[in-house]
């Protein structure tokens, strides 16, 4: 019997309509367009507005739009891992939430936190589930509700986030279509350069923790573009080698969008030009965990049955790590 692979059999997305331009930044901090277009390649991205609405809201019309597509209904599915740094509550876990909401009765679920890095770290660990039989339709889904989580007065972080939503089915696939390796890493040395200091069981929320804005996201940086754009590249380029892949065999590079200057980096250290590279950063600057399957959701009419792609992340931990794929279907 040929091995079962986990292959992506559906994708969507959704993102919320109000715009945060970088005009609009301008009129918030010390910032400008052209400084974060040079730095950064981000012009705008999509902020969800209005009172009680929550990550989850991110993933319910993407879940709703992606069932329809592949034809299946929310009983037929088994797992659903939520892929966030920004669930709803600390607990109950927002896959709990997302299942109730698109009413998937069946379904048992957890959230995954690995930052920017979720995604893969997702799609590896439901992939478990479909090659050992255990499954056969998982959701992973990556989603962010970023703009709960930014000091719209500190330019440092708040020209670079954005909210949205990816999400993707994994069915058994007997072609050899479907994801073929991962390497992913973690090094918890990192934790310092990247984080939410406030309302975890460190610091627990009090009016201190919030008066000194511990509940906001802290970036240094020029310390996590170092790593981030060494660590990608790097990642990326061995997934390539240990399965002897070339340039050429790749037909798309799907790169993590945190900043265009590591994405650009990662694409040449594997050889790949630009027309074979997914961005999308310019509309949606950085989803966190939805970035990835977002950028499959857009380019989903180019993608053909056994493409060779190539996914890359870099995020908060750190945690970074690649995946090869070979993608599971041709839309009709
Ligand atoms: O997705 C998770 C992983 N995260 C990442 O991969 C992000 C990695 N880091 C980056 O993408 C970049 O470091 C940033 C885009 C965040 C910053 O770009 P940079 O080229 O590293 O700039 P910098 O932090 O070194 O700052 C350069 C200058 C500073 O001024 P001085 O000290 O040189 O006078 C900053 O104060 O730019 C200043 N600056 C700004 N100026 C205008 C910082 N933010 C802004 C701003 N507008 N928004």
């Amino acid at each position: 019997m040929s091995k079962i692979h986990a292959a992506i059999t559906a994708v969507n997305g959704y993102v919320p309509d109000y715009i945060l331009t970088n005009q609009e930044l301008e009129t918030m901090v010390d910032t400008n367009d052209e400084w974060i277009v040079s730095r950064t390649g981000i012009k705008e991205r999509r902020i969800l507005k209005g009172e009680g609405k929550a990550t989850s809201d991110l993933a319910v019309p993407a879940v709703l739009g992606l069932l329809e597509k592949r034809g299946i209904s929310a009983d037929d599915i088994e797992l659903i891992i939520f892929c966030t740094s920004t669930p709803d509550m600390l607990f109950p876990a927002t896959a709990n939430i997302l299942a109730d909401k698109v009413g998937a009765k069946k379904a048992w679920g957890f959230d995954l936190q690995a930052a920017c890095s979720g995604f893969l770290f997702g799609l590896t660990t439901g992939a478990q589930f479909i090659e050992s039989g255990k499954h056969k339709k998982v959701l992973v889904v990556g989603a962010d509700k970023m703009s709960s989580v930014v000091n719209y007065e500190d330019r440092n972080t708040c020209i670079l986030f954005g909210d949205g939503c990816g999400c993707v089915l994994l069915e058994p696939n007997e072609e050899g279509n479907g994801l073929i390796d991962a390497v992913l890493k973690t090094d918890g040395a990192g934790a310092p350069y990247l984080n939410i200091k406030g309302g975890g069981s460190l610091n627990p929320a009090t009016h201190g923790t919030v008066d000194a804005g511990m509940h906001y996201a802290y970036q240094e940086g020029r310390t996590v573009f170092k790593f981030a754009v060494t660590n990608m590249a790097d990642v990326a380029a061995e997934v390539m080698e240990r399965n002897n892949l070339q340039a050429d065999d790749v037909a798309w590079l799907v790169p993590h969008q945190a900043n265009k200057r590591i994405i650009d980096a990662t694409a040449e250290r594997a050889g790949l030009p630009d027309e074979k590279v997914m961005v999308n950063i310019q509309k949606y600057g950085n989803t966190t965990s939805a970035t990835i399957p977002m950028c499959l959701w857009e380019w989903e009419d180019k993608l053909k049955k056994g493409d060779n792609l190539i996914l890359a992340a870099f995020g908060g931990g750190f945690t970074w790590g690649s995946i090869y794929l070979k993608w599971g279907y041709t839309k009709a």
